[in-house]
């Protein structure tokens, strides 16, 4: 870093703060590696993202694209300088508008809001879309952050403070909001010892590959300050990793070949410039390029050379759910409706790429990394180091998104290894191509289905079958093959069934978990085939769903009879702006024929947590002998609000006010394992055990004070008090001897969902709750060019109870973006989209209007009767855009994303 160095003075939130770099050094290193101010952000380091916009002379502009020599002289205003220039209440209005969820894209944000209000102070919603369209959020979907922004100079509401019994249903503030919108909180990236090393991969360029190393310690030789070269051969325990055990396959290190592009083969370890520095295209290793297998119609057509030679016809799995006799059914249906569809490979674009940093505490080796699994990264990477469990700590770092990806273990063996091998702290930051290459995708899927229904429009039967790309290695891929045939039927009754998933083996990217599991796969063939039959049998096509919808006792097509079912009532909301839609748009097609408009529906139904697998939370909370409630929530929240949700049911179970928890965690040094954060699990799984937690402390401090479960507790200065009929007992804790956490007084307890196993059939009961939800999109199309606006999305979702009103909102419109992007533009091509200049997701100027009704239909078994959310929101979105093209202009889209290019061959293929 010190070749061509000098001094540069640049005055950083107001301060002079002199810089010796080089002129070249980029701003947002200065800022964060040099200047110690890591709330500015890099996400891509490319000028795509907005993640690191400062103020430089009070103009917004990206820190990784401005040279140290650049800003010299200059005022820099960063995310902490924001309070002293005077933008304290815009950081408040993120906070109680919810526009931060996982907060990585949050400093961008607030400073290119900063620079609107300097200019304006009172802006529109079409300002704050102008001046904040080049700073990307994955999140929110955008519609939170406009309002912040909007109403920033505005007195803002009071945060909620709820009394006890009363947090349910409370839009409390984010309980980890508060360094979020400070630019304090620390993500993977931002937090180093300041002796770290640093770590860097040496990543295969081709899809499938044999190789050899030439001589690595010559290399590393003619490299100062490079400290090691390693290996899969210096690892030493077992070299594979996975997330389901019978499927564990993926080297932490590939041993030739390597099976994708991207795959780490070797790791450089050294001082922090030299790694950084060194040349990797000079690493001594030998490709010998094989040729990929790509598709799934050529891998599962048994190529001589298979990508895991022990799984024939590259199959690594099939699920299968069937009753009744499906063929007579169709053949005896007044109508049926067939189709093909294929879907892309759908990056997860999280803004944060991964980052972590490892280091050694005595014999333990601490591990601080973007997670959303910190137990399974414990385990799976003591196996990979050899080392008992117990001597692996995960610390998650805030996740700067995640969406289903960061499930899967990254760096955390890798910089392990580097750590124990060195024996200093080592630390490791994806760059926006590693992440983009190395990491998992949603599965490309090709699918074919057939649908009956008689002349009144009454399902009759389905078939489903379905390849799904699951790349190189196993990742998720056992569950979406499963999930998918469960789900395939959308939320409906469907007397006689067969569906069936295959997972294949490709060379291209390793997909596993994204929001939704297949499952959005899923629902966009069977919606369009629904859109198809209503339209043959003449019943609206609302309506065609209403009556086929599932019903409380219904039987699903696994056999499972659920009650607490909602989807009917989230179609019943969306009849009236369907029918005001609908006739609205009459009026508008006939003056405006070239760009017309349209409206559509779908639903989904979501079982949340594994699918007949073993699926705990357990949750630890007690009271300290000075009376601090501390809630020990192992739960990772990944922008979701786990923190605040999990904390808020708790609160309720126990009956004291929420201002009263103290969170700690997730650790897994400090908090009990709350699973995994994916398939939607975390509000009603890790939040039944929360509420599970919050009652056994309340029975345990009610057995002390004598009272029954009418008592109101409340905790006054360090006294813990309880009131009943007029009499008032005060517990004093300091009485009490602490336990080994160091509580007067505590809980624990754990909540597993009742589920059984799925046979040959798939009969059995996958899941214990489900979520419900339907939407309903409206689109104009342009008919010259194909291009598509959605104007306005409606959901309707069915949360059982609503926790959080402004968190669960936020979730619907962040799933809403993604479902856009799916539907519309996004399309990750191996080698080709490695960026996010290539790799489009949806801009603030993308975002359609979105109104959103939250139903609540409890569920018997969910906390408070409360279900999940997460993954149900986006299910919907891209068949109802689809089934909305297709309304305003014919255009029936059978391959995603709906480009340009293909809307106007369907709308040819239509007649237009
Ligand atoms: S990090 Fe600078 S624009 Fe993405
Ligand atoms: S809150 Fe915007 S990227 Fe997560």
């Amino acid at each position: 870093m010190t070749a061509g160095a000098a001094t540069y003075s640049v005055t950083v939130n107001g301060a002079k703060t002199p810089v010796f770099a080089p002129p070249s050094r980029r701003l947002s290193e200065v800022l964060r590696e040099d200047i110690g101010l890591r709330g500015t952000k890099v996400g891509c380091d490319a000028g795509d993202c907005g993640a690191c916009s400062v103020l430089l002379d009070g103009q917004p502009v990206c820190a990784c694209l401005t040279t140290l020599a650049q800003a010299a002289g200059r005022d820099v205003v960063t995310v902490e300088g924001l309070p002293s220039a005077g933008f304290a209440n815009l950081q408040q209005s993120f906070l109680r508008y919810g526009a931060a969820q996982c907060g990585i894209c949050t400093p961008g944000m607030l400073i290119s809001a900063a620079a609107l209000l300097q200019q304006k102070p009172q802006p529109t919603e079409s300002d704050v879309q102008d001046a904040l369209g080049g700073v990307l959020c994955r999140c929110t979907g955008y519609a939170r952050i406009v309002q912040a922004v909007m109403n920033a100079n505005q007195p803002l509401p009071d945060p909620a403070d709820p009394a006890g019994g009363a947090a349910i249903g409370a839009a409390v503030d984010r309980l980890d909001g508060g360094p979020k919108v400070a630019g304090t909180e620390v993500f993977g990236a931002d937090f180093w010892p300041g002796d770290a090393l640093l770590v860097r991969a040496v990543r295969s360029p081709h899809h499938a590959a044999d190789f050899t190393f030439g001589d690595r310690e010559k290399w590393r030789g003619a490299n100062p300050g490079i400290l090691l070269v390693l290996t899969a051969a210096d690892i030493p325990g077992e070299n594979k990793f996975g997330t389901i055990p019978a499927f564990v396959d993926q080297p932490a290190l590939a041993e030739s070949p390597a099976r994708l592009k991207g795959e780490a083969v070797a790791l450089i370890v050294g001082e922090p410039d030299a790694v950084a520095g060194a040349d990797l295209d000079r690493f001594p290793v030998i490709w010998h390029e094989r040729s990929p297998l790509l598709e799934t119609e050529v891998a599962k057509s048994e190529p001589a050379d298979r990508v895991h030679a022990e799984r024939p016809g590259n199959l690594l799995i099939s699920g299968l759910v069937r009753f009744g006799d499906v063929e007579t059914a169709l053949r005896n249906s007044a109508y049926t409706a067939s189709a093909q569809v294929k879907t892309a490979y759908v990056e997860h674009a999280y803004i944060e790429p991964e980052a972590g940093v490892a280091w050694l505490d005595g014999d333990t080796l601490v591990i601080q990394t973007c997670t959303q699994a910190p137990v399974m990264d414990q385990e799976e990477t003591a196996k990979i180091l050899g080392l008992p469990k117990d001597r692996v700590r995960i610390i998650p770092a805030a996740a700067g998104g995640g969406f289903g990806a960061k499930l899967d273990i990254s760096l955390q063996p890798l910089i392990g290894l580097a750590a124990i091998k060195t024996g200093r702290p080592c630390r490791m930051v994806y760059s926006r191509a590693e992440s983009m290459m190395s990491t998992t995708k949603r599965h490309p899927s090709s699918m074919t289905a057939t649908i009956g229904c008689d002349a009144g429009g009454m399902v009759t039967a389905m078939q489903f079958d379905g390849d799904f790309n699951t790349g190189a290695y196993a990742s998720w891929g056992p569950t979406v093959a499963n999930r998918v045939p469960v789900h395939a039927s959308g939320p409906y009754v469907t007397p006689a069934y067969y569906a069936k998933a295959d997972a294949i083996h490709t060379n291209g990217p390793t997909a596993g978990a994204f929001r939704g599991f297949g499952v959005p796969q899923g629902a966009i063939i069977q919606e369009i085939l629904y859109d198809d039959l209503a339209l043959a049998c003449g019943v609206d096509r609302l309506a065609f769903r209403a009556q086929n919808a599932f019903v409380d006792g219904s039987r699903t097509p696994t056999g499972q009879i659920i009650q607490g079912v909602g989807i009917a009532e989230c179609l019943a909301a969306l009849q009236d702006p369907w029918h005001a839609a609908g006739a609205e748009i009459a009026d508008w097609n006939v003056a405006n024929p070239d760009h017309p408009r349209g409206i559509g529906v779908a639903s989904c139904w979501y079982g949340c947590g594994n699918t007949s697998l073993p699926n705990p939370s357990t949750i630890l909370a007690g009271i300290k002998p000075d009376g601090t409630l501390v809630l020990h929530q192992g739960a990772t929240d990944i922008g979701q609000g786990a923190n605040t949700v999990i904390a808020q049911i708790f609160a309720d179970a126990l009956g004291m006010a929420l201002r009263h928890v103290t969170l700690v965690g997730p650790d897994t040094a400090l908090t009990p394992d709350g699973g995994k954060t994916s398939a939607s699990r975390q509000t009603y799984v890790s939040g039944k055990a929360a509420e599970l937690c919050g009652k056994a402390l309340r029975a345990a401090i009610l057995r002390r004070t004598n009272m029954d479960d009418t008592a109101v507790l409340d905790l006054n200065g360090g006294a813990l008090v309880a009131a009943q009929q007029g009499r008032k007992e005060q517990l004093d804790l300091s009485c009490l001897a602490p336990d080994a956490n160091g509580y007067a007084i505590s809980a624990t307890e754990t909540y597993d969902p009742p589920t059984l196993p799925l046979d040959e059939n798939g009969q059995g009961v996958p899941y214990a709750v489900y979520g419900y939800g339907a939407q309903m999109a409206e689109v104009q199309v342009d008919i010259a060019l194909g291009t598509v606006k959605v104007r306005h999305m409606h959901a309707a979702h069915d949360l059982g109870r609503v926790i959080n009103p402004t968190l669960a909102i936020g979730q619907i419109e962040g799933g809403i973006a993604q479902g856009l992007g799916m539907a519309l533009m996004e399309e990750y091509v191996p080698g080709r989209t490695e960026n996010l200049h290539d790799y489009l997701i949806p801009t603030i100027g993308d975002m359609p209007k979105i109104t959103s009704y939250l139903i609540e239909k409890p569920d018997p078994e969910g906390p408070f009767g409360a279900k999940g959310l997460g993954e149900h929101v986006l299910i919907p979105t891209a068949p109802a855009i689809l089934n909305a093209i297709r309304h305003a202009c014919g255009a029936r889209i059978t391959q995603l994303p709906a480009l340009p290019f293909r809307v106007r061959a369907a709308i040819r293929k239509a007649g237009g």
